[in-house]
Formats: structure tokens, C-alpha cells, sequence
């Protein structure tokens, strides 16, 4: 399968901001040969539509990510985002309980486990991060008929914007528990990833998520052109 390189602006970048991004990371990406890897976006909510328009007109693929969808389907939520509202923009993956919403947001995983259910039906493979402390209780909440259609993401608090990614060693060990407590399930790195660090986790991983490094859309393409070139 192949590994999944995947950009999460967070609450970075007015609309105009992501937008240059896009071109350039387009523009940089669009002499690679891309075919060995898969790249996804994640910009912020506003960004989504004219991010949709401009991957369907350019060749190259670029699988358009949300960062948070709501618990709840369509209905009086008042200013909620729910899978009906993004209906149309061709959302390949939607990253949930990232830790973030944990800190500041109180999401639990309880809620985390109803926007996996959210997901999967707007038809979006839900990337559900986990750090170590609530992996386990969070993996129990999801509905076991569902685990198999996730993507789990190891994700250290201490490796997020700190620039001291995890050791690869205790990644592998991570790696064998979520898959001993939900199966054969793709699984994730994110903390910490740059250019420099990427190859080293991809040996036990299928894939990254990249926070602070891909906020330049050249150094986003430097680590997508390291791992092109080199798996
Ligand atoms: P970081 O963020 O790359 O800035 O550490 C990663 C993440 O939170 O997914």
C-alpha cells in the first residue's frame, strides 16, 4: 500500500494564504512522479471548496482531508460542520479526536468515536489520532464493525510542535498494540515529522501526518519528493 503523506494546517492560514500554498505545492509536486505515494490536505474549513475545485482541475492527485466534522448528522446544531454540509467536495479522509480538540475543545472518546460514525457515513475514512494515555479506552468506544475501515494515528503530546519527534523504536511498539486491540488497520505517525525524520518512520509505518513542517508548501514538497524518491 502506499505510504500517506498528509499536510494538517490546523487554524494556520487565512484563505488567500492557503491558496498560495496550494499553487506552489502544486506547481512543486507537478514534474515528480507521485504514483508511490499518497498525498492528502487537510486546510481549515473555509478552504474547502476552492481547494476541491482546484485539485479536481489539476493532475496531480491530492487527497482533500477536514480536520473535524461534527458528532451529529445533519440537523439543529447550531454551527456544527456535518458530513451533509461538506457533501460534494470529494473528502477523501477526515481526521478526528486529534489532540487538540481533546485540550481545548473537551471532545472524548465518546464523541470521537460518534464522528467516526459520522464519517464513515459521508463516506470518509475517519484518521483517528491517539496518544498512549486514552489509546486504549479509545479504540473500546468505537464500534468494532467500524475499526476496520479506520486509519489510526499515533500521536505523542510531547512530539507535537516541539521538534522532538518520538523514537522510532516505541512507534513500532505502538503500532503492534493498536493493531493487536483493532486489527490490520493502516497506521500513522504524526509529531515532529520533517523531510529529515521521514524515512526513519516510514520503516514502521504506513504513513505521516505533518503539522508545523508543512505549513511551507516548498518544505511540504522537499518531504514529499524524499519519500517519492526514496520507497
Ligand atoms: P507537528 O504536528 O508536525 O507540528 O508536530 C503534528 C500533528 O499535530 O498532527
Amino acid at each position: 500500500m502506499k505510504k500517506l503523506l498528509l499536510s494538517n494546517f490546523k487554524s494556520n492560514k487565512s484563505i488567500q494564504e492557503a491558496n498560495n500554498w496550494l499553487d506552489t505545492f502544486l506547481e512543486k509536486i507537478s514534474l515528480l512522479n507521485t504514483s508511490n505515494v499518497e498525498i492528502a490536505v487537510a486546510p481549515s474549513f473555509l478552504s474547502l471548496e476552492e481547494f476541491s475545485q482546484k485539485i479536481a482541475a489539476a493532475s496531480v492527485p491530492l487527497q482533500l482531508t477536514t480536520q473535524n466534522i461534527s458528532a451529529y448528522p445533519a440537523g439543529s446544531y447550531t454551527g456544527a460542520i456535518s458530513v451533509k454540509n461538506l457533501e460534494g467536495l470529494n473528502l477523501q479522509y477526515a481526521i478526528v479526536g486529534h489532540s487538540e480538540r481533546r485540550k481545548y475543545f473537551g471532545e472524548t472518546s465518546k464523541s470521537v468515536a460518534k464522528k467516526v460514525e459520522q464519517a464513515v457515513d459521508g463516506e470518509m475514512t475517519p484518521v483517528v489520532c491517539l496518544d498512549i494515555e486514552y489509546l486504549e479506552e479509545q479504540i473500546a468506544a468505537i464500534d468494532v464493525k467500524l475499526l476496520e475501515k479506520c486509519i489510526f494515528a499515533y500521536e505523542p503530546l510531547s512530539a507535537i510542535g516541539s521538534g522532538k519527534n518520538a523514537d522510532v523504536g516505541t512507534v513500532k511498539k505502538v503500532s503492534q498494540k493498536i493493531k493487536t486491540l483493532a486489527g490490520e488497520v493502516r497506521f500513522l505517525y504524526g509529531g515532529s515529522v520533517t523531510a529529515e525524520n521521514v524515512l526513519e518512520y516510514l520503516l514502521v509505518c504506513d504513513g505521516v501526518l505533518v503539522g508545523s513542517f508543512s505549513l511551507d508548501p516548498n518544505q511540504f514538497a522537499q518531504l514529499v519528493t524524499t519519500v517519492a524518491t526514496n520507497s
